[in-house]
């Protein structure tokens, strides 16, 4: 059984992921009425990892004999500067994530709750790759600058596409 506090805030995570998710789907819309299929693609996708994070937590409380609450959402921006802007945002909004799992973390431990620690084991090593893909998508568009063509390999990449 979980306890209540550790109940709390993994409800706050689902709040977390759930808005995670919604900011993605913001950003992909962005991205798709700009014309960068690619990267639309990409952040619809990542929309739909997000909303799966959400949803194994709310799984795993129910299991668990807790109860799984489910979180009214604030709108996210609808606005970006430049593609820049929106992975730096993400990386920002993911460093964040990584903070509120490892107080969960912390959290398990102090309590000897050893299958949440387990369980959240899972997201520890997802945030760790999310940061590091963020940061390696933010290189990328350093090295190309404002290069059209650049621009639109990394968009034709981000999405998938194999080169012709
Ligand atoms: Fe579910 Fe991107 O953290």
């Amino acid at each position: 059984m979980l306890s209540n506090s550790l109940q709390n805030k993994l409800n706050e995570q689902i709040e977390k992921e759930a808005y995670s998710s919604q900011l993605y789907l913001a950003m992909a819309s962005w991205a798709e009425v700009k014309g960068y299929t690619g990267v639309s693609e990409f952040l619809y996708g990542h929309s739909d990892e997000e909303r799966q994070h959400m949803l194994k937590i709310v799984r795993y409380v129910n299991e668990r004999g807790g109860h799984a609450i489910v979180p009214s959402l604030d709108q996210p921006k609808t606005d970006f500067e430049d593609l820049r802007s929106v992975f730096e945002q993400i990386l920002k909004h993911e460093l964040g994530v990584s903070q509120s799992i490892n107080e969960i973390v912390d959290h398990c431990l102090k309590e000897k709750d050893h299958s949440t620690n387990n369980f959240m084991q899972w997201y520890v090593s997802e945030q760790m790759e999310e940061e590091s893909l963020a940061r390696s998508i933010i290189d990328k568009l350093d090295l190309i600058g404002n290069d059209s063509a650049g621009l639109y390999l990394f968009d034709r990449e981000l999405g998938g596409f194999t080169p012709e």
